[in-house]
């Protein structure tokens, strides 16, 4: 489905004889991560309900030197993945559709989006919140499911939700990995031999410098692994609170090693949790 008008039909039509309805929204180049968030959401929405799944390469979550033009679309392929997952819609709007002539208005969360990917990315988190938000408008999910992987996003989704009274609970599903670690993702793919090998290195510095106990700690451990394992430097590390990512000096309640790293071209996130009683209280 294309339009607009056509996806929120469908979904009326099957919220009338069923419910749940939930969305998984995607950017295409599905993987095995997306996968297991259509199984995720075909458990929450049983089998009556409804599941959709969203295909749009959101231009305005890309900075102008980002990756929007090169990044992989793989239509056919992910129609198939919907397919084999039953998925009921697949949601595969134009960019004209999204944003039509003279579209002015976008949302912007401004406390959780201020750190981390938010200070790297200027604008990338309005682009996703108002995305998002058109998304929900449109197919309006009774739940909606996102992977841990972007925890910041996440935590962005779900406080601007909160905020904005959508009544859609916003779902997080862990981190789907290789069976080497490197979190899956749909730009792991323009990983050369050599960066997929070093990728590697990413996800195992940050579970080895996550048994430290200090945050000073972790954040140096982190670096120094990851820029030996990689052979580049993190674009930030931070152990932060995992409800408010605000930095945390003890680990005296629920947190998140969260780190970038751009490995040739290709730019990487990945975060670990760390329990509170992991620390010294
Ligand atoms: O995580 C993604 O793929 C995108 O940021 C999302 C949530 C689909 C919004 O474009």
């Amino acid at each position: 489905m294309r339009t607009l008008g056509t996806v929120a039909e469908a979904v009326e039509f099957r919220r009338n004889c069923s419910s749940p309805v939930v969305l998984v929204p995607t950017m295409g180049a599905l993987h095995a991560g997306h996968a297991a968030l259509i199984d995720a959401a075909r458990i929450r929405a049983g089998k009556n309900g409804t599941v959709v799944v969203s295909i749009f390469v959101n231009p305005t979550q890309f900075g102008a030197k980002e990756d929007l033009a090169d990044y992989p679309r793989t239509p056919e392929a992910d129609l198939k993945i919907c397919a084999e997952r039953g998925t009921d819609a697949v949601f595969v709007p134009t960019a004209e559709e999204m944003y039509p002539p003279g579209d002015a208005t976008s949302i912007e969360e401004t406390a959780l989006s201020r750190g981390l990917c938010g200070a790297q990315r200027p604008g990338h988190f309005r682009g996703v919140c108002t995305v998002v938000a058109k998304l929900f408008n449109i197919v309006r999910p009774d739940a909606a499911i996102f992977g841990e992987k972007d925890f910041q996003q996440l935590a962005v989704v779900r406080r601007m939700a909160r905020d904005l009274f959508f009544g859609i609970e916003v779902a997080g599903h862990p981190t789907v990995r290789e069976a080497d670690g490197l979190a899956m993702s749909s730009r792991n793919r323009y990983l050369s031999t050599d960066e997929r090998a070093r990728a590697a290195q990413f996800p195992a510095a940050l579970t080895c410098a996550a048994k430290e106990t200090n945050p000073a700690v972790i954040i140096s451990k982190a670096t120094d692994l990851i820029t030996r394992g990689t052979g580049s430097s993190p674009e930030y590390v931070a152990v932060v609170d995992a409800e408010t990512l605000e930095p945390l000096q003890a680990l005296d309640r629920p947190a998140v090693l969260a780190a970038a790293v751009k490995i040739g071209q290709t730019r990487l996130i990945d975060n670990v949790r760390i329990a509170p009683s992991h620390g010294k209280i």
